[in-house]
Parts: structure tokens; C-alpha cells; sequence
């Protein structure tokens, strides 16, 4: 498999810090992964993230105390991981590799972990792959690498279908990104569960820059069936990082899914 521009490819890694900065919702997601590390029993537990992209969660992680191994299929993004002053604070527990997500073989490489104690994929990374059959092959891959009491854990956005009109398109002004005035443009395919965008940036210099997504969006229930199809079962599901109670207008889920 490829990554596309899509899929957060070569012209994401120069702006991605900058149009997702580090925030408050980082801590969260580290404090929840850190405990679920500490739910596989390991004395010393070693987690795997799945697209790890410019390491905004598993550098945190790693300064935690936790070995976090992490892939991606971007080399720009993991340049961009390894030049943080941060990352290399964290040499000795943080490793990364060029690797998919949706296979197995290509990150069980020479002196990368076979098994892990927790398994990860944030920030709806997921939906990131082009249609269900590439997901389901991501969590077939997950299960191959957990060790026996390990965790596999996904963060997935809700989409909003009522954000669409009629005819299955959205158009909304999201704020500044960076000092830029940003805008999106999106078309819901709903049968393929995919939402095609763009983020458009207007920087004040005046130049205009357009960064495509391309999203499959899931709902708990299909990963489920897909982590039971991989000989898993789920034994939490939070609207959030944090325990809650799902409304229509909630905008992600955390699945948490063990060994059968
Ligand atoms: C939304 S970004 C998330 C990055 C990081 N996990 C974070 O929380 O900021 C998605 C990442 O997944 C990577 N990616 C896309 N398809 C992939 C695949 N098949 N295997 C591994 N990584 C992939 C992209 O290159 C990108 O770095």
C-alpha cells in the first residue's frame, strides 16, 4: 500500500504540526494509554503505535517511561519525529520505522518487538485507510502482535452526518490553522462510509495551500466484528478518552479490545 496525499502523505508532514498542535487533548490520550499499558500486568510495558506520524502522542508516551516502537508508512513524517529535540530526549525508548499498518510483515522488521503489551492507533489514524477491507487487515495485524494480556486500543471519530446537506456536502469555515484562516469542503459518500475533503489554508502572506483527506469513517459495531473476525473481543468503549455517555453529537470513540 501506498499513502496518497489522501492519506496523509508527503505534503502533510511540513504542516502537520502546526495545523494539529500539541494541546491539552494530548495529555488525555497519554495518561488513558499509559494506563492501558498498565492493564496488561507488564512490569515494564512496550507499546507499538500504528502511524505514528510526527510523534505528537508517542513521544509524550515514551517520556512516561514506556518503550514505544512506532510505524509509519511516511517517511517525511518520521523525518519530521526524528528532528524534535524531544524525540531525541527519548532515544532509548522511542523507536521508529517505515512500515504499514495493514501488514504484518512489514513491521516485524530485524530488532523491532514481536509482541506488545499495548497496541495503538489515535487520532481516527484508522479512517486514514482507503475502504473497510484495508481496516480490517489493520486489526487482523494488530492481533498478531499483542501479547497475551496486551491491549489493542483505537481512537475513531463520529462523523456528523447531519452536518451535510441533501446532496451529501459540507462547507464550513474551521477556525485558523497556525495564522492561517482555514476553510473545509467535504462530500459524504455514505454507503462507502467515506467523507472526501479539503483543507484550505489562507495564509497572510496570501499564498493558498489545499491539503486533501480522505476518510472512512466506522462505527464501533463494524470494529468490532472486525477484531472478533481477528480473534479478539472489546472490554471497554468510552465516548472519549475518559468514561461518558455517547449522545448523537458525539465526535469519537475509544475501543478497547483484548485477546479471546
Ligand atoms: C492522522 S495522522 C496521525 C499521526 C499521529 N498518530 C498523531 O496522532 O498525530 C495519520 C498517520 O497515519 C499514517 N498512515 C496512513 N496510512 C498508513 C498505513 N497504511 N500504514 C502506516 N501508517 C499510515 C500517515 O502517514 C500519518 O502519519
Amino acid at each position: 500500500m501506498t499513502v496518497n496525499e489522501q492519506t496523509y502523505g508527503a505534503g502533510w508532514a511540513a504542516d502537520y504540526d502546526m495545523i494539529f498542535p500539541d494541546g491539552p487533548g494530548v495529555d488525555a490520550t497519554v495518561d488513558a494509554l499509559v494506563a492501558y499499558a498498565a492493564k496488561s500486568g507488564a512490569a515494564e510495558p512496550v507499546a507499538l503505535e500504528l502511524g505514528v506520524g510526527t510523534g505528537r502522542v508517542a513521544i509524550p508516551l515514551a517520556k512516561r517511561g514506556i518503550r514505544v516502537h512506532g510505524i509509519d508508512l511516511e517517511p517525511t513524517m518520521l523525518e519530521v519525529l526524528r528532528a524534535k529535540p524531544a524525540a531525541v530526549e527519548v532515544t532509548d525508548r522511542l523507536t521508529v520505522a517505515v512500515g504499514d499498518m495493514t501488514d504484518v510483515e512489514t513491521f516485524l522488521t530485524p530488532g523491532a518487538p514481536t509482541k506488545y503489551d499495548l497496541v495503538y492507533t489515535v487520532f481516527t489514524t484508522i479512517s486514514a485507510l482507503p475502504d473497510g477491507a484495508a481496516q480490517k487487515r489493520c486489526v487482523q495485524a494488530a492481533s498478531q502482535v499483542l501479547a497475551e494480556r496486551g491491549r489493542f486500543v483505537l481512537e475513531v471519530a463520529l462523523p456528523r452526518l447531519d452536518s451535510f446537506d441533501g446532496a451529501g456536502r459540507r462547507s464550513r469555515h474551521v477556525g485558523k490553522f497556525g495564522d492561517s484562516p482555514t476553510m473545509e469542503t467535504a462530500r459524504l459518500h455514505l454507503v462507502d462510509q467515506v467523507i472526501e475533503s479539503e483543507i484550505v489554508m489562507f495564509s497572510p502572506d496570501g499564498r493558498v495551500r489545499v491539503q486533501p483527506i480522505h476518510h472512512r469513517f466506522l462505527w464501533p459495531a463494524e470494529l468490532d466484528l472486525m477484531a472478533e473476525a481477528a480473534g479478539m473481543r472489546r472490554v471497554s468503549l468510552t465516548p472519549g478518552w475518559k468514561p461518558g455517555s455517547f449522545t448523537p453529537s458525539t465526535p469519537l470513540y475509544v475501543a478497547e479490545y483484548v485477546l479471546v
